[in-house]
């Protein structure tokens, strides 16, 4: 494509309506915030500004991430910091044209520290209500379970947020993967089934196919969160393509976990080829160097993205999206302005 194509392509790709599926939200919190709300809550970090914090987004793999990842979540302590930080990400959500967003949240991080549950689930859930109300955003939350924890800590967790259950429309697996497989979690995930919590689980980020499908087959996972390592199984693939399990990819988290070694590298064009239903997302934006647009742009720029694969990926976003059949409706009819000739 020429420069004149990509840079259309690039318009294209930002001003198209989206959901995104996989962005967990304490990995929104920039820098400032993190300093803002440390200075708020008297908490000390061992960082002595916003310049060293960032300088230490130097990342050689998931678990160099996360073990910062979860430092800056301390900061976090009374349900005015946890609907700060979601406000925060729906403007920017805003910005990027972004109709529905699904978004994770690590309860066990925070009761771990003797945050309440209720605390948590009421800041970020009066944040979505918002986000609906002021921004025209539907949002949801789903609650994901520390993989590097036991399953017993997962249930216990479950049981604590029951009486939220009206705030979170289902249930995800993170944090650490390798050595931390699906099987783990068969219990807890079977119990989320019974109480109509909506499945997806990480899987296929670092770990190897094998974990994608013990997700699938185990914990009978709706979505797969990543998944880019499906492609080293032509059977795993077959299997996605034909039941169209959505896989939420991440371009920039991938790049800086060091998943691929550049961007013109990721596997988001074969993908497609293969006739997934994949999806862009941020993931952690505040650490990998951009939210959904940022994404977007720099794969198509990386991977020279066609005008239709630019297309199908939106179109897919609300195709994996938990939302109901009006709701859906609505969002493709949005599309479909989007791209319909003016007149
Ligand atoms: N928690 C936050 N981001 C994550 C990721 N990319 N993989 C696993 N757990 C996470
Ligand atoms: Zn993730």
């Amino acid at each position: 494509m020429n420069t004149a194509e990509i840079e259309r392509t690039v318009a294209l790709a930002r001003r198209l309506p989206k959901a995104e599926l996989h962005i967990h939200i304490e990995g929104s919190l920039e820098p400032e915030l993190i300093f803002e709300l440390a200075q708020r809550n008297g908490v000390t970090l061992p960082y002595a500004s916003v310049e060293a914090l960032r300088a230490a987004y130097a990342f050689t793999d998931l678990q160099s991430f996360l073990d910062i990842y979860y430092a800056g979540a301390s900061v976090l302590l009374h349900e005015a910091d946890f609907y700060d930080m979601a406000w925060a990400y729906f403007e920017r959500a805003q910005a990027d044209h972004v109709l529905h967003a699904e978004l994770f949240f690590d309860p066990q991080t925070h009761t771990a520290r003797g945050v309440p549950m209720d605390t948590v689930i009421q800041g970020l859930s009066r944040a979505c209500a918002d986000a609906r109300e002021k921004l025209g955003i539907s949002a949801s939350l789903i609650l994901c379970f520390l993989r590097h924890l036991s399953e017993e800590d997962a249930l216990a967790t479950l049981e604590a947020a029951l009486p939220h259950r009206e705030h979170f429309i289902g249930v995800g697996l993170d944090s650490s993967e390798v050595g931390h497989p699906p099987e783990k979690f068969v219990r807890v995930f079977a119990r989320c089934r019974e109480l109509g919590l909506r499945i997806v689980a990480h899987a296929g980020e670092e770990g190897p196919p094998d974990y994608i499908w013990q997700a699938l087959e185990l914990l009978q996972a709706e979505r797969i969160d990543h998944g880019v390592r499906c492609l080293e199984d032509p059977v795993l693939v077959a299997e996605l393509a034909r039941r169209r399990i959505p896989l939420t990819v991440c371009p920039l988290s991938n790049l800086k976990l060091c998943v691929v070694p550049t961007l013109a590298d990721h596997p988001m064009r074969q993908l497609l080829a293969a006739g997934l239903c994949a999806t862009v997302n941020s993931d952690d934006p505040a650490y990998f160097g951009g939210y959904l647009n940022e994404n977007f742009e720099q794969l198509v720029r990386a991977l020279d993205l066609s005008d239709t694969e630019v297309l199908t990926l939106a179109r897919n976003s609300f195709e994996a999206s938990f939302v109901g059949d009006e709701e859906r409706a609505r969002l493709f009819a949005a599309l479909d302005r989007a791209t319909s000739p003016p007149g």
